[in-house]
């Protein structure tokens, strides 16, 4: 019989409550991360575990302050205050017990290689490349995170907006893996009661297309 409450059951968590996460669960989801699908099998990903409470509120400040950075660019106040509306749902990791870094590297496609070096025209090369695949073996590493999560009771967000400040939080956290980069974050912690609804999807029939 099929059961897919999971799925439907899973929803983005911004609070959570202070218990704290044995590390043997947070071992059990990552190993359900890296049972994912990733181009060529090659397993492009690494994570970090972070639970300290001052490096996460650290890390909370360095993406503020880089957002405010980049909010700068605007070119008058009415902007900028747009830009740093968003600001909470890129820092709302700081009330996760349990924050952890998605690193990947690339993805090394055989073909790109060898067509390169036969001095393929830009626009293949482009096309090879345009599916993005290590970002996409990540999507779904991190997938499996959260819907892990979900079985075990807790509460989960995906994020990428604080990224922005990955040169800052690699210095604060002082991890360092080479031809790694940092993708994505996942807070994880127990829910809060009573958080907002899963909101609602587009309809089917504005995303789907049977070709018959
Ligand atoms: C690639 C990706 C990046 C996301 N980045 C953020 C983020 O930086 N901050 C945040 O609060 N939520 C982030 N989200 C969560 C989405 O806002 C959320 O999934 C969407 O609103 C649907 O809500 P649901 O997860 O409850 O179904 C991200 C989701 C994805 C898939």
């Amino acid at each position: 019989m099929r059961n897919l409450d999971l799925i439907y059951n899973r929803k983005s968590i911004r609070q959570f409550k202070n218990d704290a996460v044995p590390k043997e669960d947070i071992i059990e989801l990552i190993k359900a991360g890296t049972s994912a699908p990733s181009p060529k099998h090659q397993q492009n990903w690494h994570f970090v575990i972070l639970q300290n409470k001052d490096i996460i509120n650290e890390m909370a400040d360095i993406v503020t302050k880089s957002h405010e950075n980049i909010g700068k660019l605007a070119k008058n106040e009415k902007d900028f205050k747009k830009h740093m509306s968003v600001i909470n749902y890129y820092t709302c990791f700081k009330d996760a017990p349990v924050v952890i870094l998605v690193y990947s590297c690339e993805y090394k496609m055989i073909e790109y290689k060898i067509l390169k070096e036969n001095n393929a025209p830009k626009e293949i090369l482009d096309v090879l490349v345009s599916p993005q695949s290590a970002a996409q073996g990540i999507g779904a590493a991190v997938q499996n995170i959260l819907l892990a999560a979900t079985e075990m009771g807790y509460g989960t967000c995906y994020m990428t907006g604080p990224t922005h400040a990955k040169k800052e939080i690699e210095n604060l956290i002082g991890f360092e893996k080479e031809g790694y980069e940092l993708m994505s974050m996942i807070s994880l912690g127990v829910p809060e009661e009573n958080t907002p609804p899963k909101p609602p999807r587009k309809p089917l029939e504005d995303v789907l297309t049977f070709i018959e």
